[in-house]
């Protein structure tokens, strides 16, 4: 099996990574979170989910071609320039809500229905605010996270904040989680009470 033949590539995909290139974005998801994250969303009809860190919208294309027409999906960047070109894309699918605020700021205020799947692509979501996150999700629901094996854009001394996270979720019995050693280095888990 060549896990590298990806060929549900949304459509949009392309025409987002040419634009990160030109901005000189440097922190696009990969194609196997996306493609993993497609076939998640696919798992959940009617669902509710929510990303953290919107970035330049490669993981949102995916997250969305996922998406059925009943489902909903909102995404929080603090980063307005970011959010304004992610809203040119995206901004005629009325099931997709983009939100540039600080993602601490957001979690805190947030007292919404619970999702089926969050996506923590920033540091709020998944090395701060992770309790109140985690408490979003419905049972049954996914929580995923990327960037766990070490990155060369990785920040001196990160090491130790990906050490105590994986082992605060591994301590959680409300969690049951599969540690991947794939794409970027993922955890998969879901809410269980
Ligand atoms: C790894 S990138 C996300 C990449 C995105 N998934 C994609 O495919 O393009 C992390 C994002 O988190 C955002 N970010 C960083 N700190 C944040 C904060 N405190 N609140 C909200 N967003 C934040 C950054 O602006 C950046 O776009």
């Amino acid at each position: 099996m060549l896990d590298s033949n990806i060929q549900d590539k949304p459509e949009i995909h392309s025409q987002i990574e040419q634009k990160s290139k030109d901005i000189g974005f440097t922190m696009p998801s990969d194609l196997y979170i996306g493609t993993l994250l497609k076939t998640l969303m696919a798992s959940k009809p009617k669902g509710r989910f929510l990303e953290l860190g919107t970035g330049i919208g490669l993981s949102l294309s995916w997250m969305v071609d996922g998406m059925d027409l009943e489902s909903e999906l909102i995404s929080v960047d603090n980063d307005s320039k970011l959010i304004e070109i992610v809203s040119e894309y995206f901004k005629a699918d009325k099931r997709v809500e983009l939100i540039c605020e600080d993602g601490s700021k957001w979690i805190k205020n947030y007292s919404g229905d619970k999702f089926d799947l969050i996506f923590a692509d920033a540091w709020p979501g998944k090395y701060s605010e992770i309790d109140e996150v985690l408490n979003f999700i419905k049972v049954g629901g996914f929580y995923v996270i990327d960037d766990m094996t070490a990155q060369p854009n990785w920040p001196e001394g990160h090491e130790d904040n990906v050490e105590r996270l994986v082992a605060y979720l591994e301590e959680r019995d409300d969690v049951t989680l599969t540690k991947l050693n794939w794409s970027t280095g993922l955890i998969i888990a879901v809410k269980n009470s």
